[in-house]
């Protein structure tokens, strides 16, 4: 949560840091602010509530400055407001802070510096570490060439104020007295670093740097960098100084342009032909009749050692973790658990030496997978991270993974992530099949399958005018059902979950079947039932379950296989999708769900790419 941004340069920093703003705010988006910093040594803050637009509108007047920090807000502590909007001066404003994360022992420090003649404006954790940064600094004996000693005492405050704090920080500190460098740290929240030429750029993921500089630097945990224009030096908690390990960004800034759609998760519904066939090319291997992938870590013979698959994850990559349970046990025949991510990280279940851990995120920063992708390590188990971000600190940390390919995802409600994991996960399970019982002719049929699955997503697609047409009837309802069996049970979910996001009414997924053993009580004429149907092993069934609502006067809108002529008799309303296999209808029932959630938060006017209270990236607990 939170994005936060830094530059030092040539150039008017103000420009980089609303660019860098604006593509960092589905991490965070109820108040923003920057503080910049003229070379007279003066330091001019501007902040404010609600979304960027706002914090523009109050720029007017400031002077020119090339050195800046600026802050995209996910309350934590500390309801969205002006006063608590980051940045938060230090002391009597020699420094300046913005930190995503959370201090966890900010009350007792707020206690000691109050008593120490500290200030205190807003309700924050972070302004505890601007004015421990500011008490550090009066500690510091006068030095008089900062910069002749590499700005090695400035390190060593901010170190010093670190050292106290229990928690989390991603952070940046400008101190007015030195107006020619910047500070940067992180422990736990992510930091990346542009290197530009006669200027430097700091960013919570490498968005904000495309366009500026393709030459990036991940920040480590106990890392801190002090940059300057034209330097640029890192050093760890223990270590000392560290090399810089310089990567190329890939990501073009146009990559990030809505285009001429109207929202972003539009748009990336729209993306989801083209990013499937990106987590599929060169993967699968035509000779061999499996998935082949560059970076498990993990030889076949470990690969096959393994008896047990543990999936975790949150939110929408949970629910394709939940899709991954019944693709693996139907296609490798390997038993699988899925784990929320906050809850494994708690608990000690009895895993044997076999077990392999699957990290899915698309993100690449959720604070609860992370954790518990640490925790599996701690405990001896291999874990292969299944990622969309390059280089987010779930890909560095996993031992091995696949990324997903599927290129920014930005409305905060994920939607081409949630399909790339599924195929992932499916081609995995192919070569994990593979690897074991399943036949060279079965896997050639499910490289056939998974080819013409691009295809069948733009078929899929197709339903995008009736679905509006079903929104704009149901738009008014305030409770649905979500109902599927086998591998639709968690698309149920998934579609319960984009509904509550971003329109704000209450939702449930059940499996179809489950249904009559409580919620079916919610049934009533105002309460539409949305049944994935499409053909399958289960079909019948749902047709009884079907029959079930209509019997209580609950409306019913059935996503069904092209020219299925049964549900008719019963369906209130009928949503067509192409057939595929089973084990990749998840895939394609969840393309109108996607759908009808964003038709019906546009019919009620909802905020579809920064719906109220969440954000993109959760990285706190
Ligand atoms: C999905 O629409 C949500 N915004 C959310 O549930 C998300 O999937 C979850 O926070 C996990 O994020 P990750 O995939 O980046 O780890």
């Amino acid at each position: 949560m939170c994005g936060i941004v830094g530059y030092i340069g040539p150039r008017e920093a103000i420009e980089y840091l609303i660019t860098g703003l604006r593509r960092l705010e589905y991490r965070g988006y109820d108040s923003s602010g920057v503080a910049l910093l003229t070379s007279e040594r003066h330091l001019t803050i501007r902040k404010s509530a609600g979304r960027i637009d706002r914090l523009e509108a109050i720029l007017g007047g400031i002077p020119a400055a090339s050195v800046g920090i600026g802050h995209t807000r996910w309350a934590t502590h500390g309801a969205p407001s002006d006063i608590n909007a980051h940045p938060h001066l230090g002391g009597d404003g020699e420094v300046a802070v913005v930190h995503n994360g959370v201090i966890e022992n900010f009350q007792s420090l707020k206690r000691r510096l109050e008593s120490d003649g500290y200030k205190f404006c807003s309700a924050t954790d972070t302004e505890v570490i601007a004015h421990l940064v500011a008490s550090c600094l009066k500690l510091q004996p006068p030095v008089e060439d900062m910069a002749a000693v590499q700005y090695r005492p400035l390190v060593a405050v901010v170190q010093a104020a670190l050292s106290q704090l229990q928690g989390t920080y991603g952070l940046t500190v400008i101190f007015r007295d030195w107006p020619e460098v910047l500070i940067v740290a992180r422990l736990g929240s992510p930091i990346v670093l542009g290197v530009g030429d006669g200027e430097n750029f700091i960013a919570s993921d490498a968005s904000p740097l495309a366009g500026y500089t393709d030459k990036i630097v991940y920040l480590a945990d106990h890392e801190m960098a002090v940059l300057t224009a034209d330097s640029m030096r890192v050093y760890h908690r223990d270590a000392g100084h560290v090399d810089l390990q310089i990567h190329t960004l890939e990501l073009k800034a146009g990559d990030m342009d809505m285009g001429s759609y109207d929202h972003y998760m539009l748009k990336e519904i729209f993306e989801q032909p083209e990013s499937i066939e990106n987590a599929m090319r060169g993967r699968l291997d035509f000779d061999a009749a499996t998935a082949k992938f560059g970076g498990l870590n993990l030889t076949p013979q470990q690969l096959r050692s393994m008896r047990r698959i543990v999936m975790t994850a949150c939110g929408t990559s949970w629910h394709a973790g939940m899709v991954g349970e019944y693709v693996f046990e139907s296609l490798a025949r390997m038993p699988v658990e899925v784990e929320y991510a906050s809850e494994l990280r708690y608990k000690n279940p009895p895993l044997d030496d076999h077990t392999l851990i699957f990290a899915l995120t698309q993100s690449g920063e959720t604070a609860d997978t992370l954790a518990a992708l640490r925790e599996m390590k701690r405990k001896g188990h291999p874990v292969l991270g299944i990622c969309n971000v390059v280089g987010s600190t779930i890909a560095q940390e996993s031992d091995g993974g696949v990324y997903l390919r599927a290129g920014p995802e930005i409305g905060v409600a994920s939607t081409k992530a949630f399909s790339s994991q599924c195929t992932v996960l499916a081609m995995l399970a192919l070569y994990f099949g593979r690897l074991r019982h399943l036949s060279f002719s079965a896997g050639a049929r499910i490289i056939h399958q998974l080819q013409e699955l691009p295809d069948k997503v733009r078929q899929a697609l197709q339903c995008s005018d009736k679905v509006k047409e079903v929104a704009a009837k149901y738009a008014h309802c305030n409770n649905f059902l979500y109902l599927g069996r086998q591998f639709n049970f968690p698309t149920a979910l998934e579609g319960a979950l984009k509904l509550k996001e971003i329109s704000y009414i209450h939702a449930e997924g059940y499996p179809a079947a489950e249904m009559k053993h409580g919620p079916i009580a919610l049934v009533d004429k105002h309460t539409p039932s949305v049944f994935l149907m499409p053909h399958g092993q289960t079909y019948d069934k749902v047709m009884s379950n079907v029959e079930e609502i209509k019997a209580r006067g609950g409306p019913v809108i059935a996503i069904v296989c092209e020219g299925d002529r049964e549900v008719g008799r019963l369906a209130d309303d009928m949503i067509e999708i192409p057939a595929v296999e089973e084990f990749l209808q998840p895939i394609i029932t969840v393309i109108p769900l996607q759908l009808l959630a964003y038709y019906i938060a546009v019919a009620r006017g909802c905020d579809i790419d920064k719906p109220r209270n969440l954000a993109k990236s959760v990285t706190v607990e």
